[in-house]
């Protein structure tokens, strides 16, 4: 699927964002190896901690519905561009494949592209507890 078509899914699934208390919509869609497409959007929580990111929100969905990995995530925020935080850093890093792209858009037309390489460097994953 081209990367205009994922920034609409991205942009439809921030539109769903429960953000009452920062109000900052994020919306996110993954493609998973199998080429399936999973949409997410933050969720926040009046005791704080328990909210989630759009982009866990996209990955925990595919991966309880039997994806095993994701080789594309895309994220729209609020600002400018909007970066995954370190914890969905973490959590792409458990589950992407090598080539994984992370885009960061701000419309359909400005996006970025990086490697998980770029966002988390000398990182720690699932095949560090293989060695
Ligand atoms: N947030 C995301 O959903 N993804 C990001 O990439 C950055 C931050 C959310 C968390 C919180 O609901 C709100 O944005 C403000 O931090």
């Amino acid at each position: 699927m081209e990367i205009k078509k994922l920034i609409q899914l991205a942009c439809q699934a921030r539109q769903l964002a429960y953000v009452p208390y920062s109000k900052f919509k994020v919306g996110a869609a993954v493609v998973t190896e199998d080429n399936n497409i999973y949409t997410g959007c933050n969720i926040e929580n009046a005791a704080y901690s328990p909210s989630i990111c759009a982009e866990r929100t996209a990955i925990f969905k595919a991966i309880s519905e039997g994806e095993s990995k994701i080789k594309l995530i895309v994220v729209v925020g609020s600002s400018d561009f909007t970066f995954p935080c370190g914890v969905c850093r973490q959590v792409i890093k458990e589950f992407a494949t090598k080539e994984c792209r992370i885009i960061v858009a701000n419309n359909e037309i400005e996006y970025k592209i990086f490697t998980l390489d770029e966002l988390l460097p000398y990182s720690f994953g699932p095949e560090d507890l293989r060695r």
